[in-house]
């Protein structure tokens, strides 16, 4: 199972639901491997520090001669492995200009090691360019974190265009996993009335399990712990434990 996390609209939860899930896995026992495609390099940060390692996702990208295995580094939790980014990420698609399977550069060199891990979490930038599209390709399944917000399902669009795009050629087989509301706040009107137009539009996809806000889940990146290490009994960890299972039973 790969999953690919995406959104093209920036804060609205995929670094958190990343780190998060992918830890719900680990702890279920599951070899995990997080991948960090964001140039920003948030999920990278959350479990290592930038100083432990050298070679990023980057290297794999451009140098034929750096494997997955060579970037892939233990995190503190058991059964979780990061595959980090760097901001040299953010000129990879000036630099495969003229390449011609740029598109399947992460499918490819993924394969070598895929065998090694029961589930692949992919982390993606807020973008619908190169990385995104890297990610959609060599994913099985897509899980897209949508914010309880105003502007929630602007942009929606786009992306489950680019999502037919990846599938009528790239990837024909990739599922949407589900979509996710992060940062729901139940309390105002205004959440329960983006709720009903979220589950109008994506309908069975929407998760059972929504995220509410928790100051818990923006702390635990900077101790470097997942929310289940740092804040077991949070709403947050609850969460996301419920949603990692309601992912095992959708696959
Ligand atoms: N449920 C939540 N409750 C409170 N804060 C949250 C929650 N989920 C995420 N946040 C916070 O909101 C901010 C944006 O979240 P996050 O980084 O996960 O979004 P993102 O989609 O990865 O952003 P980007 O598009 O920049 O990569 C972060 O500061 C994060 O800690
Ligand atoms: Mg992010």
């Amino acid at each position: 199972m790969i999953i690919a996390i995406a959104n093209q609209k920036g804060g609205v939860g995929k670094t958190t639901t990343a780190i998060n899930l992918a830890a719900g896995f680990a702890l279920r026992k599951k070899r995990t491997l997080l991948i960090d495609l964001d140039p920003q390099a948030n999920s990278s940060m959350s479990y290592l520090d930038s100083t432990t390692f050298e070679k990023s996702m980057y290297d794999v990208f451009v140098d034929p001669t750096v494997a997955m295995r060579d970037v892939i580094r233990e995190s503190t939790l058991p059964g979780l492995w990061v595959a980090p980014s760097r901001i040299a990420l953010a000129k990879l698609e000036a630099r495969l200009v003229g390449e011609l399977d740029v598109h399947f550069k992460l499918k490819d060199r993924l394969n070598a090691v895929v065998a090694d891990f029961d589930v692949v979490v992919i982390d993606c930038p807020p973008a619908l360019g190169l990385l995104t599209v890297n990610a959609l390709v060599a994913a099985t399944h897509l899980l897209i974190p949508i914010q309880s917000s105003y502007f929630a399902l602007e942009g929606t669009d786009d992306l489950l265009e680019t999502i037919e795009k990846v599938r009528s050629r790239a990837n024909p087989t990739l599922r949407i996993l589900g979509v996710l509301i992060t940062m729901h706040d139940k309390r105002t009107s205004l959440a329960r009335d983006i709720r009903e137009q979220i589950d109008k539009v994506f309908g069975k996809k929407v998760f059972r399990t929504v995220i509410t806000k928790s100051v818990r889940l923006e702390e635990s990146p900077a101790y470097k712990e997942s929310i289940f290490q740092f804040a077991p009994d949070s709403s947050g960890a609850t969460e996301y434990y419920r949603l990692c299972e309601e992912v095992i039973d959708r696959v």
